[in-house]
C-alpha cells in the first residue's frame, strides 16, 4: 500500500470508515477509489476531512496527509474578555465550546460583567484562573498584562458593549480588559451586543467603521429580540458561529490571499420595487449568504465590489458596498462594476416591477375596488452579464426553486448563460432558506452537479471562496 493510501486508509479509521467518510464528502465509492488512484483530494473535500478530523481532535498535515493528535502541549491561546451586558452569560457558553475546540481559553472580565455573571464560573469552564484588575499585584509579579497579552493568539471580546467599543476604538485602558487589547499584537475579535439604538447611533457607527479601518474582526450582531425587549440589530451572534468565526482565525491565521488581484462582483440581498411613496414590492432575503460569500473572497485577499439591495447587515472589512434599492438600480451598479474577473448573483431579484409608481401614496378610496397593478418585467442582471462585451470570465448565479431543484437549477443555466448555478429549494420543512442561517446547496457547472449539505452560510461562503480559489489557479 503507498504512504498516500495508508494515511488514507488512517484517516477513515479515525472518522469511522469509508462509508462513513463517503456521507461526510457526499461522494459515491468510485470518487474515493480515484482520489486514491490521483493521491489527491480535491481542496473543498480536504477542507471537510480537516474540519471532521479537528472536531475529534485531530490535525490533518495536508501534504503528507498524515494525522496527529492536535497538539496538547501548544493549543491556541484566546484571550476571552466579557464586559458587562446581560448577554455577558453566553460568554461561558463560549467558553465553554472554545476549549471544546481544543483551545485553551484565558478569561478577562471587566468590573461590569462581575454585575452579571461570577468569575468563579469562568474559572470552573475554563479551568484557568481569571483575570479581573490591573493593579492586582500578585497576578502582575505572576503573570504581568504585557505577558498576558502577548501571550495570545487571539484577543476576543464577548459581549463588547457600546463602551468597550468606544474605548477600543479611542485607544482608552483604564482596565485591565482595555489595556490588554491595547498591548496585545494578536488579532482582535469583537462580538457587540447591545440596545438596537445604540448599535444604531452614529457615535458607535463611527466607533465600529474606525476599528474595521484598523482590520478588527466583527462577530455579529444580529438581528432580532433584544434582552432589553426591543427588536432591531444588537443582539449577540449566537455562541456557536462566534466560536467557528475564532477558530476559523485561530486555524487559518490569516487565511492565504489567494484570490488577490481578482476583481470579484456580489450581489446580495432583495431588491424594493417602489409601488407608491411608501409600499414596495420585496422578498426575505436577507443579504446574510451574499454578504458572507463577499467576506470570504475578500479575507482571501479579492477585490470585492458588493451591490447590495436593502438589508441592515454591516459591510465586511475589506469590502466596497454599492448600496441599490431596485433592480434597475442593481443592474446599472453591476455594469459600472465592471470589469470583473468573478460575478456571483447571489441577490434575490424581484422579476417584475410596476408600470407606473405613483410618486404620492395611493389613497384608499371608501367602497372603491381596490387599485389593480400592471407590472412589468425587470431586467434580468445576471443574463445581462453574461452577455456583456465585458463578461467576467466567471459568472455564478444562485437559483430558488421549490421542488425538482436540480433539473431546474440545470435549465436556469443553460437559459441565462451563467457558468456556475447554486441551487437551493428555498422552502424546505424547517423553513425557508430566506433570512435563515444555514443553507443547502446543490452547485451545478457545466461538467457535475454537486450536494452540499446544510451548513452556516458563511461556511457556504468558505467554501464557494475554496472553489474560486481552485478556478483562479487552474482557470
Ligand atoms: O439573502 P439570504 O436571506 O441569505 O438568502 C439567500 C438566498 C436564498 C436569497 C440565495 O441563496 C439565493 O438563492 N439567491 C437567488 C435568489 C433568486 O432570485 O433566485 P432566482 O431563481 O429567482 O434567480 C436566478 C438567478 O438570476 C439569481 O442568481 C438571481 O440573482 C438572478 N436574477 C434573477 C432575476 C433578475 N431579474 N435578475 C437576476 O440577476
Amino acid at each position: 500500500m503507498s504512504p498516500f493510501a495508508t494515511s488514507f486508509e488512517t484517516i477513515s479509521d479515525l472518522l469511522g470508515g469509508r462509508e462513513a467518510v463517503q456521507r461526510l464528502l457526499n461522494v459515491g465509492a468510485s470518487a474515493l477509489s480515484n482520489y486514491l488512484k490521483r493521491e489527491s483530494i480535491p481542496e473543498t473535500k480536504m477542507a471537510i476531512l480537516r474540519e471532521a478530523l479537528a472536531q475529534k481532535g485531530w490535525v490533518l498535515e495536508p501534504d503528507s496527509l498524515n494525522c496527529r493528535p492536535a497538539d496538547q502541549d501548544n493549543p491556541p491561546v484566546i484571550l476571552l474578555i466579557i464586559t458587562g451586558g446581560i448577554a455577558a452569560y453566553k460568554a461561558l457558553e463560549v467558553a465553554r465550546r472554545l476549549g471544546d475546540r481544543g483551545a485553551r481559553v484565558r478569561g478577562v472580565m471587566t468590573k461590569g460583567a462581575t454585575n452579571f455573571i461570577t468569575p468563579l464560573s469562568l474559572a470552573a469552564l475554563t479551568a484557568e484562573k481569571v483575570y479581573t484588575d490591573l493593579f492586582d499585584l500578585t497576578d502582575e509579579s505572576e503573570m504581568g498584562h504585557i505577558r498576558l497579552a502577548r501571550e495570545a493568539d487571539l484577543v476576543l471580546v464577548v459581549p463588547a458593549s457600546a463602551h468597550f467599543i468606544a474605548k477600543l476604538a479611542h485607544g482608552l485602558c483604564d482596565d485591565l480588559a482595555s489595556t490588554l487589547c491595547l498591548a496585545s499584537t494578536a488579532p482582535l475579535m469583537v462580538a457587540p451586543a447591545m440596545n438596537p439604538a445604540m448599535w444604531a447611533h452614529p457615535a458607535t457607527q463611527d466607533n465600529l467603521a474606525l476599528l474595521r479601518t484598523r482590520g478588527v474582526y466583527f462577530a455579529g450582531p444580529e438581528a432580532g429580540d433584544t434582552a432589553c425587549g426591543e427588536i432591531g440589530t444588537g443582539r449577540l451572534l449566537d455562541p456557536g458561529l462566534i466560536v467557528q468565526a475564532a477558530m476559523g482565525l485561530v486555524q487559518h491565521n490569516p487565511p492565504a490571499h489567494d484570490l488577490a488581484g481578482c476583481h470579484i462582483l456580489v450581489t446580495a440581498g432583495p431588491t424594493h420595487e417602489d409601488i407608491d411613496a411608501v409600499r414596495f414590492i420585496g422578498n426575505h432575503s436577507s443579504g446574510r449568504q451574499g454578504y458572507a460569500i463577499a467576506a470570504a473572497c475578500a479575507m482571501r485577499g479579492a477585490e470585492v465590489s458588493l451591490i447590495s439591495g436593502p438589508t441592515n447587515l454591516d459591510c465586511p472589512h475589506g469590502v466596497k458596498r454599492i448600496k441599490v434599492r431596485s433592480a434597475e438600480e442593481m443592474q446599472a451598479a453591476c455594469i459600472k462594476m465592471l470589469p470583473a474577473d468573478i460575478a456571483i448573483c447571489c441577490a434575490a431579484v424581484a422579476d417584475w416591477r410596476v408600470a407606473e409608481k405613483s410618486e404620492k401614496k395611493i389613497k384608499k378610496q371608501d367602497n372603491a375596488n381596490p387599485p389593480v397593478l400592471k407590472l412589468v418585467e425587470n431586467p434580468d442582471i445576471l443574463a445581462g452579464l453574461c452577455q456583456n462585451e465585458n463578461r467576467p470570465q466567471l459568472v455564478v448565479g444562485f437559483a430558488a426553486e421549490t421542488g425538482d431543484v436540480l433539473e431546474k437549477a440545470a435549465a436556469k443555466r443553460l437559459r441565462k448563460g451563467c457558468d456556475w448555478i447554486f441551487a437551493n429549494d428555498v422552502y424546505q420543512e424547517n423553513g425557508s432558506v430566506f433570512g435563515a442561517q444555514t443553507n443547502e446547496l446543490i452547485w451545478i457547472s457545466d461538467k457535475d452537479s454537486q450536494h452540499w449539505p446544510n451548513m452556516e452560510k458563511e461556511a457556504i461562503a468558505t467554501k464557494i471562496a475554496e472553489e474560486l480559489v481552485q478556478w483562479h489557479k487552474t482557470g
